[in-house]
């Protein structure tokens, strides 16, 4: 190697060390990595904010730009990093992203919100798991089912959510709020149709879900959620749900026989069934789960 390639050499490792101390995308990258692609990405990205990549982040949202170049102040992706503008986030926070990451935002918009060089090696880093199209994905293990939860229900469904309380008390944010029973359980591992969540996503159980739609849920999202409960709701290591025996579920839908409710048999001996409902109506079902999943039925009524 000639001494003049040595010199451009080290010149140019010194002008990219001086490049590297002011703050790029490509430093910030790693950040939205970690707190904000699980929600932000793909065609469900919330008001069609996607964090994923530069142009992204720079387009902004249904709602306009999230960055103004120049002005730290004007820029809602910093009111919503510190909770300026509600509902902070991340949504599932706390824990929320650390004041010094949040600092290192603020100089990057001040400093003219600059790309970077993007050939680095955190452009070549692949997007999680997870995040692939819903068609490209197989199986369902939690991780399949998590991005709908996290991009459609959160919002309300957790304790950061615009709601205040999460509504009925359910949170919808991990796996153990999912299977487990806050104040009711809303899955019944194994049994799609004794699950309220399934029942609220197809419209079966009124109000539908997600509370703010349309738009619902699609049809393959619906059937990967019922694939999923009838697997039995495995959580991210793979392994089914416990069952919540003797949980408390409150269940709507339509009678579809003495006793069965949208198919699914009822176990009433021993209910209270008021009102003398009739095969086609509209009913309020409350009960406790069975070892089995079956459901044990103390209250019947139409709704
Ligand atoms: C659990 C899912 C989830 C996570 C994680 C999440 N967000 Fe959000 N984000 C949402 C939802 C849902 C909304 C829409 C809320 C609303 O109606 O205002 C939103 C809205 C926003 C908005 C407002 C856009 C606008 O134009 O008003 C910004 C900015 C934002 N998120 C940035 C982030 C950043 C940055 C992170 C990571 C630090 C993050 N979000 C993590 C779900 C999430
Ligand atoms: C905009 C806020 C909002 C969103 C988004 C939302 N929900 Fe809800 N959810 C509510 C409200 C409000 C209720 C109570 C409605 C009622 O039953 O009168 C509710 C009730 C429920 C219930 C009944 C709980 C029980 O014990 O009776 C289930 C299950 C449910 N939601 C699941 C979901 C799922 C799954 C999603 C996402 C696909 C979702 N929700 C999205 C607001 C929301």
């Amino acid at each position: 190697m000639s001494l003049s390639r040595v010199a451009a050499l080290v010149l140019f490792s010194l002008f990219s060390l001086n490049a590297g101390a002011q703050i790029t995308y490509q430093d910030l990258k790693p950040l939205f990595q970690d707190h904000c692609l699980m929600c932000h990405s793909g065609p469900g990205a919330p008001l069609g904010l996607s964090l994923d990549s530069y142009q992204g982040l720079m387009d902004g949202s249904s709602r306009g730009a999230v960055v103004k170049s120049g002005q730290p102040g004007e820029s809602e992706l910093l009111h919503r990093l510190r909770g300026e503008s509600q509902p902070r986030m991340p949504l599932t926070g706390p824990p929320w992203v650390p004041e010094e990451d949040i600092a290192r935002v603020a100089r990057w918009i001040e400093a003219g919100a600059p790309e970077g060089n993007s050939t680095g090696a955190a452009a070549a880093e692949p997007a999680p798991a997870g995040l692939a199209p819903l068609a490209e994905r197989s199986g369902e293990s939690f991780e399949h089912v998590a991005p709908i939860l996290l991009q459609r229900c959160a919002k309300c469904h957790s304790d950061n959510g615009i709601m205040g309380r999460p509504p009925e008390g359910l949170r919808l944010s991990s796996w153990e709020q999912v299977v487990g029973t806050g104040e009711r359980a809303a899955v019944v591992p194994g049994v799609p149709r004794a699950s309220e969540l399934w029942r609220r996503v197809t419209g079966i159980a009124r109000p539908r879900m997600p509370f703010d739609g349309p738009p619902y849920l699609d049809d393959a999202q619906i059937a990967l959620l019922e694939r999923w409960i009838a697997a039995g709701a495995p959580g991210p290591d793979g392994r089914k749900a416990p069952m919540p025996t003797g949980a408390e579920v409150r269940l709507h839908g339509r009678l579809t026989g003495r006793w069965s409710l949208d198919g699914l048999p009822l176990d009433v001996s021993g209910a209270r069934i008021r009102k003398n409902p009739r095969v086609g109506d509209y009913v309020e079902v409350r009960g406790h789960v069975g070892r089995d999943g079956s459901i044990r039925v103390e209250r019947l009524r139409p709704r």
